[in-house]
């Protein structure tokens, strides 16, 4: 039968630092800027989920979004769809964003402090709040142990840095060694992680990097540190180590900030480096404020659909796979119709 749900709602479940916490999902709702409905908190104690409560009080959720009666951070969500719904006791979907040490510091990104000073007097408290809320590793394998994650989930690592997280190579091994093929890690590339190279060898390992220009110089208005060269090395090294039978992406990724990077030879650079250093993907967006501020000049929108389209012929010309993230897929699409 027909009814409205959110397919999110359904299958996901999204570790965030200690600020935000357990939540649902880790969407906004573009409709109210709110989102990220958190778990409640006797749902999560003493790093321990409890299964039942958890799928419990979802189902909750779910029957309200069907009733018409959700929570506030759902209302009118454009996640909410009209489908078949079957019901489902499985996570088919994680997001691993505990962490928000980071090792750049991008112009458009909000979410990450720098890596923390092993001897400062309040570093444990410290680590606790920005490194390890919790034992991640401890919770999935509760999880695989209870069957409550599905074979094929994908596990998406974002943060913060991820290769920043001290188990980061730990945590990789047991997802591979548990046979997780799925797995999804955004990095800015500057740290090489043997993990990584392991799991592209596997064919389980999918890599989003954010390079966010075509030249050292803009990579370094950008993300404020000078990593350029070291970042292709990597990903270099990446991409020469998948097999032929490789089916995932190895994808490069540039988020438009307005007045910093947004030029054509900026972006044709970075279609050219991304396809000389091997990369499958390259992916464009467009940076978060400026759409949730519900900016959208007419002069400003035009200059995104421009480069959107000129992104997407740079890339055919070099035969690279091309990827339009929500936000500048939104400004494309609405100005195609027009
Ligand atoms: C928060 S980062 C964490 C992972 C890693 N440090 C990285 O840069 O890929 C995850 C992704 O979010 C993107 N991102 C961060 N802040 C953003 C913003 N304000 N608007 C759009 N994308 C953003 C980054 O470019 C990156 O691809
Ligand atoms: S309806 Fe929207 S805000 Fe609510 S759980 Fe689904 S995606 Fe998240
Ligand atoms: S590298 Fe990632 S986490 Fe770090 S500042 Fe840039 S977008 Fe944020």
């Amino acid at each position: 039968m027909l009814c409205n749900v959110c397919e999110n709602l359904n299958n996901s479940i999204c570790f965030n630092a200690e600020s935000i916490g357990i939540t649902y999902c880790t969407l906004t709702n573009a409709t109210n800027g709110l989102g990220w409905p958190k778990i409640p908190n006797n749902v999560f104690v003493n790093n321990v989920i409890d299964w039942d409560k958890f799928f419990e009080e979802r189902k909750k959720e779910i029957e309200n979004i069907k009733n018409s009666t959700p929570r506030k951070e759902c209302e009118n969500c454009q996640q909410i769809t009209r489908q078949e719904y079957t019901e489902n006791n499985k996570i088919k979907y994680i997001l691993l964003s505990q962490w928000q040490v980071c090792n750049s510091d991008c112009v458009y990104c909000l979410g990450h402090i720098p890596p923390l000073d092993k001897t400062s007097q309040n570093y444990d408290e410290q680590y606790k709040k920005f490194v390890e809320p919790y034992d991640i590793i401890a919770i999935l394998k509760d999880m695989i142990s209870k069957d409550i994650l599905d074979k094929n989930a994908k596990i998406d690592f974002a943060g913060g840095e991820p290769t920043l997280y001290p188990r980061f190579d730990e945590l990789i091994n047991f997802l591979l060694d548990n046979n997780f093929n799925n797995i999804i890690i955004h990095t800015n590339n500057i740290q090489y992680s043997k993990a990584i190279e392991n799991g592209i060898k596997k064919n389980a390992i999918s890599l989003m990097i954010s390079i966010d220009a075509g030249s050292k110089k803009c990579h370094r208005i950008v993300k404020r540190v000078d990593s350029f060269n070291n970042v292709w090395h990597n990903f270099k090294k990446y991409t020469k180590s998948k097999t032929k039978d490789y089916s995932g992406k190895l994808c490069t990724k540039y988020v438009i900030v307005p007045d910093v990077n947004d030029s054509e030879k900026e972006i044709s650079e970075f279609i050219k480096q991304s396809k000389k250093h091997g990369a499958t993907h390259v992916a464009l967006n467009v940076y978060n404020q400026l759409l949730n501020n519900m900016n959208y000049e007419v002069n400003l929108l035009n200059h995104l659909y421009n480069l959107s389209e000129f992104f997407i012929k740079e890339a055919e010309k070099q035969k690279l796979n091309h990827i339009l993230f929500p936000n500048i897929s939104y400004v494309y699409t609405k100005l195609s119709k027009n």
